[in-house]
């Protein structure tokens, strides 16, 4: 069922109209102020970035937050296809402060309440460096409100996850938020985004947690842990890319549980530890698949993750759909 009755945007032309109606409603939403946009190289942050800055210029201030939990060369697969769109990014390092803040947590939803409050404090922070800010733009869809249990008022929905870009913002957040895709499904934010001119690296990209790597290093977050999944997932990454098996999936990631398991390498005893490798196939990650990745490309990905990431020697592979189990482990 679409939110107030409204089109499904399948084609072209019902995104033209969207982007048209929405323009203006940003406008005057925004008026002369300025905002900003936090852009993490999802589709939806990206589309809802380029689609502000499409209505108010360069009063639209986007900000990628690395917060150290992002994954290999992240930053930069992110901030050279916007700046040739013409939107130029403010990259702010604020490691140090996620990850002090997230010492000695274990608790998923807890970490996702830090990361979410911490991303509004950093935003605060660039926010003074600019003239006017009153506006943050979210690129919450209609899925994250479902999920989040803030449909409508509050009455319906039933809390899944906190999602950092909804349930996990701060109460005394200093900004008016701005949400352009909050009635769109993720295949509608795809299609408004080609007709945007979005590069089809960003557009097709898997969707990536705000949360980032703290949710796929179960329990506490470590920078060793951090530097492990990160490892693993590129190996994974360049595997599956290079079996064109990419774009059939959802997602696909490592997970690195807090267990280490007994190993063999080079005739001496390991105890190492453990990557989940997590792949689905969905439309809208409501559902989700276990993908039947073909033996021998597990296979290819193990040995590889096991040679690459020497802390690790075991892979496990995820065989479990949605529901009953979430796409991500946290
Ligand atoms: P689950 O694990 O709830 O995930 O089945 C559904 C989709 O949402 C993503 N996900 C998140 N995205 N902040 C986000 O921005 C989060 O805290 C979060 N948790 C899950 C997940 O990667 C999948 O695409």
């Amino acid at each position: 069922m679409l939110p107030d009755g409204r089109r499904r945007i399948t084609q072209k032309d019902d995104a033209d109209s969207f982007i048209e109606s929405s323009i203006s409603e940003i406008r005057e939403i925004i008026g002369d102020s300025s905002a900003i946009v936090g852009v993490s190289g999802g589709v939806d942050s990206t589309v809802a970035a380029v689609l502000v800055h499409r209505a108010i210029g360069n009063r639209l201030h986007p900000i990628m937050v690395d917060h150290g939990l992002l994954r290999h060369r992240e930053v930069e697969s992110v901030v050279e296809p916007l700046r040739e769109l013409g939107i130029d990014v403010s990259v702010v390092n604020a490691q140090d402060r996620f990850l002090s803040k997230l010492s000695g947590v274990t608790d998923p939803e807890l970490k996702r309440k830090i990361i979410g409050e911490e991303f509004i404090r950093v935003f605060e922070d660039e926010a003074r460096k600019y003239k006017d800010v009153s506006f943050l733009v979210q690129g919450t869809i209609y899925p994250d409100v479902i999920e989040s249990g803030r449909q409508g008022d509050e009455k319906s929905g039933h809390l899944v996850k906190t999602h950092h870009n909804v349930g996990g913002l701060p109460e005394d957040i200093q900004f008016e938020l701005v949400e352009p895709l909050r009635d769109l499904y993720k295949d509608e934010v795809k299609i408004v985004g080609e007709c945007l001119g979005v590069p089809k690296d960003l557009l097709f990209r898997h969707a990536f947690p705000g949360p980032g790597l703290a949710v796929r290093v179960l329990g506490e977050v470590t920078r060793e842990k951090l530097e492990i999944v990160r490892r693993a997932q590129h190996v994974l990454d360049q595997e599956i890319k290079h079996a064109g098996w990419y774009d059939k999936l959802w997602q696909c990631f490592c997970v690195l549980p807090d267990v280490k398991t007994v190993g063999v390498r080079d005739g001496s005893r390991t105890y190492g530890y453990m990557i989940g490798i997590r792949a689905v196939i969905s439309s809208d990650a409501m559902t989700a698949q276990w993908a039947p990745i073909p033996y021998d490309l597990l296979d290819s990905i193990a040995t590889k993750i096991i040679d690459e990431v020497e802390q690790v020697n075991r892979v496990v592979y995820d065989i479990t759909s949605k529901p009953p189990a979430t796409i991500e482990w946290e």
